[in-house]
């Protein structure tokens, strides 16, 4: 390849810019992918065609499915479902002609105020990886190349574009890298989107430590580092400490990416590698080889996409808070529909470069109207002594309320707006069968909890809204999901709840709390939150029994494989419904080990039928029972006595065990 042949892989185009400079045969750049890479017919060099895809094809497409937000679709805790889900979406991908996906969002949730939380799967580490890699394999089993985003500390909106994210080393390589970690091994990702922000005062993508360091040396990723939209600051340091192509233009890696070549500031050799890590994976996908007769204006929609929609906002949503088993709803009972639940009112979908245009909305009025066999009334909420009276007058009042969570913008509390919360507490005041269904993209404050039913999370739910909830309200579907996130009590009791902390002050975010995101705070500091990660009901009643961990020694032999640790907890469905339900596994490290009380290390889900006993085996790899040792740059396993906790969330976790881990005689 010439120079100029290696630089247009380089970076992006936008509309036939370069053509004249090069006169190279380009293609014209298809205005509809939000970035392009224009083919070089000289050496058959296919196109690359971006498009952003994170709960269906994004950037305007039209005929494509809106699925449910990804948070919703982690919560399901099925790395089944998130497969099939980067299938379905890798499969419209394509047939639209993208060949890079955009997608997944994987970063784990710092701030519950995170405007884009929803795009997310949520607060663990371990369970934002495990997520990624099912759904960055469904994308990559279509044909387009996943992008996962956003490297790295992209944990808010406020302030994005130059945002300093201070966190330490030990943080970032435990609980900030592991998705991306994983993203590499498992799901053998082809590109990753350099972030905004900085990490410890130095722009993502031109970040030496996190690009060539962590991501390039240590995680040993082999395919390529695009920039985000406008992310890219500079030439000479983008292209020497890791910045593989620039997006969406050429402003730093065209002319000027040229001339620092000429004059020596960029050697051949570290141009010589951007390439070839552009071109690797573009030949492992068959890029190459294989043909893409979808366009942009094709038609990908399918019933079966409709329906695996469908599925998805039922495997997705929660049941928070059940009193008395008022739900499932009985088809005879007569309701009360209030809020946002109307044709014009529900919230389907986040806002911001993943926002989709639903090709049909089924709103949860019409969905509970077709579901009901009685008298169903509604009320849109804005006249609160009529929402009242509507709600008065049935057996049962269901409340939608909603926050408009969007990229670019972090919320400013977690507090429902446009008096929502007003508005429940006067439905509850007149109906004691009260149900509440939230449609948010993340968690908010709930001041009513104790004055309303029910309480269900139904996340942003995608087209199906309607049929999805009704199905879970009168259990049709018996809910199985899990939150992925703890939703806090009050606005105090966050982990990020100090200024310094999040937006941040002069531009600098502390990662003061280290360790302690999500849980791990509210573990460490004897907070209880108002619904913790990892809680979820069900329609049935389920039983845990019958821990056992084997080997309960394990000995670590330095250079040889450790062997795996087996985990086994019976679980019986004590409940009159079939169901499904998670075994959660924690380990708490020696206190010498400077970790938080427990962290997720493996989790299962199960279906049961109602009486029904299954053993439930899970496994544990060396990783549970190591550190990130910083002066050594590596994770290291350390010896002493580990609790082993299994429940159905992180706070209830009935069954203990331990092992104890020992080095056998050999320095490591
Ligand atoms: C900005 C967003 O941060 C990123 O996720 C998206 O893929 C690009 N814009 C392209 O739309």
């Amino acid at each position: 390849m010439t120079l100029d042949e290696k630089i247009v892989l380089m970076h992006g185009v936008n509309a036939m810019k370069g053509t004249v400079e090069t006169g190279f045969d380009w293609a014209v750049p298809p205005k509809e992918y939000v970035g392009v890479a224009p083919p070089i017919k000289r050496l058959g060099i296919p196109s690359l065609k971006l498009a952003d895809g994170r709960a269906g094809v994004g950037n305007d497409a039209k005929d494509i499915t809106l699925l449910p937000a990804p948070i919703a679709a982690a919560s399901s805790w099925d790395t089944g479902l998130l497969h099939e889900f980067g299938r379905v979406l890798g499969e419209e991908q394509w047939g639209k002609g993208t060949n890079v996906e955009l997608g997944p969002s994987i970063d784990v949730v710092r701030v519950p105020e995170w405007g884009r939380t929803f795009e997310s799967y949520g607060e663990d580490p371990y369970f934002n990886g495990q997520m990624a890699a099912a759904e960055i394999k469904g994308i990559q089993s279509q044909g387009p190349i996943a992008d996962a985003n956003m490297y790295l500390t992209m944990n808010q909106e406020s302030d994005r574009f130059r945002a300093d994210s201070v966190v330490d080393e030990r943080t970032l390589q435990e609980i900030y890298l592991p998705p991306f970690e994983a993203s590499v091994k498992d799901g053998h990702v082809g590109t990753f989107m350099c972030a905004y922000v900085k990490t410890n005062g130095v722009y993502s993508c031109e970040n030496a430590h996190i690009l060539r360091d962590l991501l390039k040396t240590q995680l040993k990723f082999d395919g390529w580092v695009m920039s985000d939209w406008g992310a890219t600051h500079s030439t000479v340091d983008c292209a020497n400490n890791g910045l593989d192509q620039q997006m969406p233009d050429d402003t730093f890696y065209g002319a000027a990416l040229k001339k620092a070549v000429v004059d020596g500031k960029v050697s051949v050799a570290t141009i010589d590698e951007h390439v070839r890590r552009i071109l690797v994976p573009m030949f492992r996908q068959g890029l190459f080889d294989k043909t893409q007769p979808g366009k942009w204006t094709s038609n990908v929609r399918s019933p079966q996409h409709d329906v695996f929609s469908r599925s998805v906002a039922e495997q997705g949503t929660i049941l928070l808070k059940n009193d008395r088993a008022l739900l499932p709803l009985q088809p005879t009972a007569t309701i009360a529909v209030i809020g946002a639940a109307g044709d014009k009112t529900p919230k389907i979908e986040g806002g911001g470069s993943s926002a989709v245009i639903a090709p049909y909305t089924v709103s949860p009025l019409e969905g509970i109207r077709k579901r009901a066999g009685a008298q169903v009334n509604y009320a849109d909420g804005s006249d609160l002594a009529q929402a009242a009276k509507t709600a008065g007058a049935a057996q049962f009042a269901i409340v939608f309320a909603n926050t408009d969570e969007t990229e670019g913008d972090d919320r400013p509390d977690l507090v429902l707006p446009s008096k929502q919360d007003q508005l429940i507490a006067a439905v509850a005041a007149a109906n004691k069968q009260t149900i509440v269904v939230l449609d948010t993209g993340g968690p908010v404050l709930m001041p009513w909890a104790g004055q309303v039913a029910g309480i269900i999370e139904a996340w942003y739910p995608g087209q199906e809204d309607g049929n999805a909830i009704a199905a879970i309200l009168y259990g049709d579907v018996n809910p199985s999901a899990k939150l992925p996130l703890t939703f806090p009590r009050t606005a105090a009791e966050i982990p990020t709840a100090k200024k310094e902390q999040w937006p941040g002050v002069d531009g600098h975010s502390q990662y003061s709390e280290g360790l302690n995101v999500g849980y791990r705070w509210y573990d460490a500091t004897n907070t209880q939150p108002l619904f913790p990660f990892g809680f979820g009901l069900s329609y049935t009643t389920f039983q845990f029994s019958h821990l056992s961990v084997e080997p309960a020694e394990l000995e670590l032999r330095s250079g040889a494989a450790a062997g795996k640790v087996t985990v086994k907890v019976d679980v019986t469905n004590t409940g009159k419904r079939k169901g499904a339900e998670v075994v959660e596994v924690y380990v708490g490290h020696p206190p010498a080990n400077g970790e938080p009380p427990h962290q997720l290390r493996a989790f299962a889900k199960v279906q049961l039928e109602p009486g029904q006993t299954k053993p439930v085996m899970l496994e544990l790899d060396e990783r549970s029972f190591s550190i990130f040792d910083v002066s050594q740059g590596r994770w290291v396993s350390q010896d002493g006595r580990y609790e082993i906790l299994a429940g159905d969330s992180s706070r209830d976790l009935t069954l203990h065990s331990s092992i104890t881990v020992e080095h056998a005689g050999v320095s490591r």
